[in-house]
């Protein structure tokens, strides 16, 4: 028996990077998944990657209609959405003295309002069907603290731990379970953006940043999407079930709480 046989999983911002891994591992693990994402054309590779258990779905978490869409699209497709992992997000960075309210506002947009509405269509969906749920939401360490350059993005996954908290204590009188995941620093596409932007503002070469990061983890490297996996299908399990409202750390040591 595999731990989430017969699931139905949406993933959003799944085209690449962590949400794809974690299709990857919940198609392995017996569920179905919905690679939901802006980028449809990826998502339909990482999809057909996968088999009859993945399907792409054009997703913008920062319109309510796509929301809708989304959701009723896997109502339909597989009878109910048992999970959902709110994984897609946009990073930024800049000192405070250069943050723009275009970045500022695009941020909150996609990795605030983003997660709370797909968090209320999910719920609703869940609700109506009566059979309960899970609802994993990725935080960051970003969102335990503050960085000199990283404010806005910060204050997003910040946001995030606290409507994880909400939502949890609302939502589980549906049997609806509402945790994150707090990743440290992981290796990919998004890193390698990461690194580009940190060394225009700290005139680094490129890949010193993600050398020096990498070297600070406790564990003695950057963490893969792999190494995250193993949260998300506990989290999505009935292992789970009376978990409720939390932010796991999954980032090699580097953060305590
Ligand atoms: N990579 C890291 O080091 C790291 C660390 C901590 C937390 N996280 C978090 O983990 C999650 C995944 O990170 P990643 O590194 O795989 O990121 P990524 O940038 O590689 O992937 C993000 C995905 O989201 C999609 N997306 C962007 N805007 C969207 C929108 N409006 N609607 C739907 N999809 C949209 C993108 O097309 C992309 O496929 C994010 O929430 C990120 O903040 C990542």
């Amino acid at each position: 028996m595999k731990r989430l046989d017969g699931k139905s999983a949406l993933i959003t911002g799944a085209a690449r990077g962590i949400g794809k891994s974690f299709a990857e591992r919940y198609v392995a693990e017996g569920a179905t998944v919905a690679i939901a994402d802006i980028n449809l054309e990826g998502a339909e590779a990482a999809a057909a990657g996968l088999g009859s258990n993945a399907y792409a779905v054009h997703l913008d978490v920062t319109s309510q209609g796509s929301i809708d869409k989304a959701v009723t699209s896997v109502e339909e497709k597989t009878g109910g959405l048992d999970i959902l992992i709110n994984n897609a997000a946009l990073f930024d960075l800049a000192p405070i003295t250069e943050i723009t309210r275009e970045s500022y506002q695009r941020l909150f947009e996609i990795n605030v309002a983003g997660t709370l509405f797909m968090m209320q269509a999910a719920a609703r969906s869940m609700i109506r069907r009566g059979q309960g749920g899970k609802i994993i939401n990725m935080a960051s360490q970003a969102g335990r603290r503050g960085e000199a350059l990283v404010g806005v993005y910060c204050a997003t996954k910040a946001a995030v731990i606290s409507l994880t908290q909400s939502a949890g204590l609302n939502l589980i009188q549906h049997g609806i379970n509402v945790n994150a995941i707090a990743p440290g620093v992981v290796d990919g596409e998004h890193w390698d953006g990461v690194d580009a932007l940190f060394a225009k503002y700290e005139g680094l070469e490129p890949g010193e940043k993600k050398s020096s990061v990498g070297a600070a983890v406790p564990f003695g490297r950057m963490g893969t999407a792999d190494d995250l996996t193993g949260m998300a299908v506990f989290l999505a399990s009935s292992d789970a079930d009376y978990i409720v409202s939390q932010t796991y750390n999954v980032d090699g040591g580097n953060w305590m709480s």
